[in-house]
């Protein structure tokens, strides 16, 4: 009998979606509607530890140092308890989690916090799961982690049910020199969560549209990022935020995340393109805004974004590498 402490710790990224996801046709496996593709954000980190420990008379979850309770640790059991089916292990745990980005800063937390414990706690738990198995198990905490665990430029084949259900990594982080520039408008936290926003989606007569359109953005997406031709992902990552934003403002009741400061800034990386700098926005499930520029606009378009009014904060991230350990102790 195994008495000792079953602990791992595992590192992710977040990710910023190029081609979103929004939709489940199985909200509790997270299956989703369409593909989509994303790059990892290196220097945004998340850290968990999780110690399956036979002394524990119940899970506990620590987030940035603060005891959690409710909602949130409800969210950790049940990923918990998927991990402890697999290995046939009988055991609570102890899962503590550190991020160094600020929460509530437009940056969706899930999808690095999933990665980082589908990889800790699967390891801890004596699994050596493949890059798909990992990214399958990582989905069912949150959509987007899936493509974390790859990282890089990732796309998550959408399959048709949980086995082919996974996030692949098209292209090395190393592949292209691009910059995305979190443009923190608001600290506030979302109103509406992206998995209550997922049910809504089919609610929008737009997202019928939406998704009859993906296939072709995302082959789009895919070749601009293997032909590094910037151009072609401005025109179609922007595209995609847009169908993605009007499915939101169209489902009943409708999702409205932009504040006047989000037009703003999206009105002048715009414009600043039309001059010739190579930038180009996109909006997750909130009201910040991600600037992607090719590496030597990004200084420029940094310092440009600070003097808008209205702007909060400007987060600087390179693309990122795939989930993990950083640490393994049995
Ligand atoms: O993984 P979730 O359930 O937090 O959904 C993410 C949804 C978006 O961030 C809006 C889009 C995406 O593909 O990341």
């Amino acid at each position: 009998m195994i008495t000792a402490k079953l602990q791992a710790t595992a590192l992710a990224h977040p990710n910023i979606a190029f081609i979103k996801y929004w939709g489940n046709h199985d909200d509790q496996l997270r299956l989703p509607l369409t593909g989509s593709l994303s790059m990892a954000l290196d220097g945004l980190d998340t850290v968990t530890r999780v110690s399956f420990d036979p002394d524990l008379a119940a899970d506990r979850f620590i987030l940035n140092g603060m005891e959690q309770s409710g909602a949130a640790l409800n969210r950790v059991v049940s990923f918990l308890d998927h991990v402890r089916r697999l290995a046939g292990l009988n055991r609570f745990a102890q899962v503590e989690s550190t991020s160094n980005y600020p929460s509530g800063a437009g940056i969706a937390s899930s999808a690095a916090a999933f990665a980082a414990l589908a990889l800790a706690a699967s390891r801890a738990a004596g699994l050596e799961l493949s890059e798909a198995d990992l990214s399958r198990l990582a989905r069912l905490g949150s959509g987007s982690a899936c493509r974390s665990v790859p990282g890089g430029y990732a796309e998550w084949l959408p399959g048709s049910g949980d086995a082919d259900s996974y996030a692949v990594q098209i292209a090395p982080p190393e592949h292209w020199d691009l910059v995305d520039l979190i443009v923190v408008v608001d600290r506030g936290e979302k109103a509406v969560s992206s998995s209550a926003g997922h049910k809504l989606a089919a609610t929008s007569p737009l997202q019928a549209l939406r998704i009859a359109g993906v296939p072709e953005r995302l082959e789009q997406c895919r070749t601009a990022i293997l032909k590094r031709d910037f151009e072609r992902l401005a025109q179609v990552v922007e595209l995609d935020s847009e169908w993605m934003h009007a499915v939101m403002r169209t489902s009943t009741p409708p999702l409205y995340y932009w504040t006047p400061v989000t037009e703003v800034v999206l009105w002048n990386v715009r414009a600043w393109r039309a001059q010739g700098h190579a930038v180009c926005a996109t909006v997750d499930a909130g009201p910040n805004v991600h600037v992607i520029a090719l590496a030597e606009d990004a200084a420029w378009a940094e310092a440009q974004l600070r003097a808008l009014p209205g702007v909060l904060e400007v987060l600087k991230a390179k693309p990122g590498g795939g989930a993990r350990i950083i640490d393994f102790s049995l």
